[in-house]
């Protein structure tokens, strides 16, 4: 330690700053050189050594220690007991031939001990600050126990909700993705990456992994460069704008080359064009999974083809640690690119401020579920629910007798959502637990004991229990397993016999509160005319029952609006809001149903558009809709100018007016579409949106700044342009409604 000290302190006051640096002649820089002139080969590839471990683990190997002594791992991956941290560090700062220091990494991603809602919830938030509290906290209570990584956040545009892991997405919007990525890593980061209670994030997965075939996890991706540009990218451009320390590759190929082995997406397009200087580690075993992709024909092959691409830290597979050395000496791959892969993770190492302070900061310790951490955890779920339908049932009065049933009424684990390895489940507040604490009138019944439970002998039982009551909040959903990865679904319905369930209450003429728990939109045409409410709380983490309760009885209203279109059916999937119009765009007036075309009907192209015959073209609910407990009227769109030139802004301005009987809280978007472009443009495109609470009656403007830079796009051949012409533009409550006007965009006026 005491050989870097010296330099150290001027190194930091460099690079104290989490933006990146592209500015190579500085002290932070030399420190690093400094460093890597002392390294040999064998130093240099432990570097690039992610080693994974069980954070089940009851004891520290032998064999771990060892390699971590002998300078052969860089950073390690699910160690999760402190003292196992602590002596690791302290083998690795005091016995390895360089005393750099190991980075721990993990996956926080929706919080660490306090759980968030998913994801995918909160985006439903579509608010910025929640998305930034929310890994603060997760950084506040994971670096306690000595995480100073995390893989996260997950910036993959998700159009089918198929896909297990649209759970862990910022849903379907390249705009919506990349404010809250933005957020998202300044959360974990902090004002800066040496504060001891932040954490490196990690933009994931890079990229178009939520483009997989089908829907199906760690698919075939085929992207053309105009849709890589302008749907997935700017998401992850957005995340190094903030200064995100580090990118992880994704496990699927693109159009043909895997993402890990990509040498135009990380070299070309991540380093020269995006300038990132953190660094990039692929995924678990990504480098080798090349093999089974087809495109190495062994381990060698595949770490060669890693490194060469520019992929510099390798997790949990070991193509670099047993090959690289050789690649190195038969001229495959250079040694200065080895060199630059370490240059690259001992930045992040420095800037986390390692190198100076290697030991987890014990006055952070146990900063877990504070009282304001749950605070938190219960505004973000509130914020996330989305309410889909209201037949004037909720908010529920706290005189109504009310049944509490379904298998997520009581499911701690479940409520937590995905890929939550550090929540614990009993701190979580369940909707019976939340209603009994609340003293509600209420009884809860039992019937369906998991998600997927089929047996229907408690339906009776079922009846029997709710026969007293006004109104059934039937807590409906799919099991955390069920979504996340690796857990694609074919079929997005309720499984098991829930909808069955639903069906039988509804005979009983009790009204229906529908809450859904799920890590994905949950098909429910068959059961919507059956219920009077449909609430979507996503998994919404270790406070959503304390959520729920307060928004089922009007104290709070739900605040969520769809970050993904909900279809109607998995058949229609993928499915989003911004697609093209085609030739024949499916109108009202042409749609033909399949239960209208007369029997024996002559061959023909009925309808002649783009539509399902038997479930049209819309989807059952689209992008950006959520109800509250109020109503809003859109009046009065007013556009500064009927022309802009491009160094012009545009003023649209449009008046809101809370026409309900309780204030309310709107999200205001603004849309727009570029009608002709040199190549076929979205339908429409978010570009904004603002948050505003209107009191009854009241009426607020709302001004959006549109600027023609926000309305570029790549075509074809590779033109970054705003293009001259006609544009339509709406302020709306949703994708498909609200004020529409237009205006022109002139070259001249350059
Ligand atoms: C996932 C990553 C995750 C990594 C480490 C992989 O299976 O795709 O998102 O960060 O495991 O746990």
């Amino acid at each position: 330690m005491k050989y870097y000290s010296i330099i150290i302190v001027l190194a930091l006051m460099s690079c104290s700053h989490s933006k990146v640096s592209t500015n190579k002649d500085t002290v932070e820089e030399r420190f690093i050189d400094s460093i890597l002139a002392t390294m040999s080969i064998d130093d240099k590839i432990g570097q690039t050594n992610l080693r994974g471990t069980s954070s089940r683990a009851k004891t520290l190997s032998e064999e771990l220690k060892e390699d971590v002594r002998q300078g052969k791992v860089g950073a390690l991956l699910n160690v999760m007991k402190v003292e196992f941290v602590d002596e690791l560090q302290k083998i690795a700062v005091e016995e390895s031939p360089n005393k750099i220091p190991l980075i721990f990494g993990r996956d926080v991603i929706h919080g660490f001990k306090t759980i968030f809602p998913i994801p995918l919830g909160l985006a439903a938030s579509w608010d910025t600050d929640i998305a930034k509290s929310s890994s603060r906290i997760a950084a506040i209570e994971a670096s306690s126990v000595g995480i100073r990584w995390t893989f996260a956040p997950m910036l993959d545009i998700a159009r089918d909700s198929r896909w297990g892991r649209i759970a862990e997405s910022p849903g379907e919007d390249t705009y919506l993705a990349s404010v809250l990525g933005k957020a998202y890593i300044q959360g974990f980061q902090g004002d800066s990456l040496n504060n001891p209670t932040s954490i490196a994030a990690c933009a994931k997965h890079y990229i178009g992994y939520g483009a997989v075939e089908g829907g199906r996890d760690y698919n075939t991706t085929v992207i053309p460069e105009p849709l890589l540009r302008n749907v997935y990218l700017p998401p992850f451009q957005s995340a190094l704008d903030v200064g995100a320390a580090t990118v992880m590759t994704s496990f699927n190929e693109i159009n043909g080359i895997p993402a890990t082995g990509n040498e135009f997406l990380l070299k070309h397009v991540l380093r020269d064009e995006l300038k990132f200087d953190g660094f990039v580690v692929s995924d678990w075993d990504s480098v080798i999974e090349m093999i089974a992709h087809g495109y190495a024909k062994d381990e060698k092959q595949a770490g060669e083809l890693a490194a060469n691409a520019g992929m510099d830290m390798e997790m949990t597979s070991k193509a670099y640690e047993h090959h690289l050395k050789d690649l190195i000496k038969e001229d495959k791959v250079k040694e200065r690119q080895l060199d630059e892969f370490v240059k690259n993770i001992l930045r992040i190492k420095l800037r986390l401020g390692l190198f100076e302070k290697p030991y987890r900061d014990k006055n952070n310790e146990a900063n877990f579920y504070k009282e304001a951490h749950l605070a938190e955890a219960k505004e973000a779920a509130i914020k996330s629910a989305v309410l889909l339908k209201n037949k004037r049932i909720l908010p529920l009065s706290s005189a109504t007798k009310v049944a509490l049933i379904g298998p997520l009424a009581n499911a701690p684990l479940d409520q937590m959502g995905t890929w939550t390895f550090d929540g614990e489940k009993e701190h979580t507040v369940t909707p019976l637990k939340a209603f009994k604490e609340a003293q509600v009138n209420f009884k809860y019944v039992e019937a369906l004991t998991h998600s997927r439970d089929r047996s229907k002998e408690q339906f009776q039982k079922a009846v029997d229990g709710v026969k007293d009551s006004d109104v059934i909040v039937f807590v409906a959903g799919e099991e955390a397993i069920l979504s996340g990865e690796a857990h694609s679904r074919a079929t997005i319905d309720l499984p098991g016999a829930q909808e069955d369930l639903i069906k039988v209450l509804s005979k009983t003429g009790k009204p229906i509160v529908l809450v859904i728990m799920a890590g994905r939109p949950i098909t429910i045409t068959n059961i919507i005319d059956n219920v009077d409410a449909v609430l979507m709380s996503w998994h919404p983490g270790t406070m959503g029952g304390v959520a729920l309760q307060e928004i089922i009885y009007g104290l709070r209203e739900p605040e969520g609006r769809l970050p993904v279109s909900w279809p109607k059916k998995a058949g229609q999937l993928p499915y989003f809001y911004n697609h093209k119009s085609t030739g024949r765009p499916a109108n009202k007036e042409d749609y033909v149903a399949m239960y209208d075309i007369p029997v024996g009907a002559w061959q023909s192209s009925l309808g002649n558009d783009s539509h399902y015959l038997d479930i049209g073209y819309t989807p059952h609910f689209p992008f950006g809709f959520g109800l509250g407990y109020t109503a809003f009227k859109y009046d009065d769109l007013q556009i500064s100018k009927d022309t802009i030139g491009f160094n012009e802004t545009l003023l649209v301005k449009a008046s809101i007016t809370n026409v309900g009987e309780r204030p309310g809280k709107e999200i205001v978007q603004l849309y727009t579409q570029d009608v002709v472009g040199s190549i076929t443009r979205p339908v429409r495109e978010l570009k904004g949106f603002q948050h505003i609470n209107l009191n009854v009656g009241e009426t607020k403007e709302v001004t959006f700044k549109v600027f023609p830079r926000q309305l570029e796009f790549t075509n074809h051949k590779g033109i970054r342009a705003t293009e001259e012409g006609d544009f339509n533009i709406w302020v709306s409550s949703d994708a498909t409604s609200g004020l529409k006007g237009t205006f022109y965009l002139k070259k001249e006026c350059q």
